[in-house]
């Protein structure tokens, strides 16, 4: 098992499931640590059930993680496959985002291990399940600041551009807007053009909103320009906060540590019916896997509707 890329709040949970359900199944797991990394240089530790006490409630991961380039050439793959045959590992799973699950693919034409990708990123930006591991206790990490903001918003009529994470994808961008009151959400997906945030703020001004909050994923390129760019075009007074790490850490919420143990399950069902190269989901609050090839080559799509239903909203 290893975890990837950005750390989740879930992954730790994930883990543990993963772990108590293999055993009383009598499958033994390895953790092998920095993500790929740990793969190449062969660095793991045995998992217990018993090793595994404590980590529900803890943010980050107990296996760390990277961003690892060096497994993007063939040599760190073969240097990977390698280290499973050795070790007489029969399936990996892969705990982490998009870019984890492409890698993964990648992976799957070096080994002869059955891959089972979890989907776990703060972005929720998995194409085949509606929800990643991390994404919920993000956005209430998000929304707990934001509420705070808004209150100096308010008491001095000022406009808040918030960033939040999210640097190809807005889902968190979306879901916080909407759920915040966000008078503007700017996302990578959606073009948007200066005049019209201009014209919204400077109408909201003239009906008698005189506080307002844009929510901003990182994506969208220079807020802290923007945020300038706002303040001369309208006669509002405008401050940007940036939200940062905060959305990556902290204990993980409900549904974060409910998914990691669902997805744990269907994980291990997985690989003791020796099934591979396939990725957990939910979807309709059902539980699902599609191919690994699908996953990784396809776009979780944003919900316009969502984006209407704010606007709405907001008036
Ligand atoms: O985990 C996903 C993510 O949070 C993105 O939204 C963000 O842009 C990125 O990670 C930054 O992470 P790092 O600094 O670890 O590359």
């Amino acid at each position: 098992m290893i975890t990837t890329g950005g750390d989740a709040p879930g992954m730790n949970a994930a883990i543990r499931g993963v772990v108590r359900l293999a055993s009383a199944k009598k499958i033994r797991v390895f953790g092998f640590k920095h993500g790929w990394e740990g793969l190449i240089t062969n660095s793991h530790t045995t998992l217990t059930a018993r090793s595994v006490s404590g980590l529900l409630q803890q943010g980050g991961t107990i296996l760390h993680t990277s961003r690892c380039p060096q497994f993007e050439k063939k040599n760190g793959m073969m240097r990977a496959a390698k280290t499973l045959k050795l070790n007489h590992v029969e399936g990996l799973i892969v705990v982490g985002g998009n870019g984890s699950i492409r890698a993964a693919q990648d992976f799957s034409s070096y080994t002869d291990a059955h891959l089972i990708c979890v989907p776990a990123s703060i972005d929720n930006d998995v194409f085949g399940t509606e929800e990643t591991i991390g994404f919920d206790t993000a956005v209430n990490t998000a929304i707990e600041e934001i509420d705070k903001i808004r209150d100096t918003a308010v008491s001095l009529d000022r406009i808040f551009m918030i960033e939040v994470m999210g640097r190809e994808r807005g889902f968190i961008a979306l879901d916080v807007g909407l759920t915040v009151g966000a008078e503007i959400i700017l996302l990578p997906e959606v073009k948007y053009r200066k005049h019209d945030i201009f014209h919204t703020i400077n109408e909201n001004r003239a009906k008698g909103k005189r506080s307002g909050l844009i929510v901003a994923a990182e994506g969208i390129g220079d807020t802290r320009a923007l945020a300038g760019e706002i303040q001369r075009h309208t006669r509002s007074e405008v401050r940007l906060s940036v939200l940062g790490y905060a959305q990556r850490g902290g204990n993980p919420t409900f549904r974060s540590r409910l998914l990691a143990s669902l997805f744990a399950n269907e994980t291990v069902e997985l690989l003791s019916k020796k099934e591979g190269n396939r990725v957990v989901g939910l979807q309709k609050d059902r539980l699902v896997s599609i191919p690994l090839s699908e996953s990784s080559s396809k776009e979780k799509p944003l919900d316009p509707h969502l984006l209407r239903l704010a606007k709405l909203l907001a008036i």
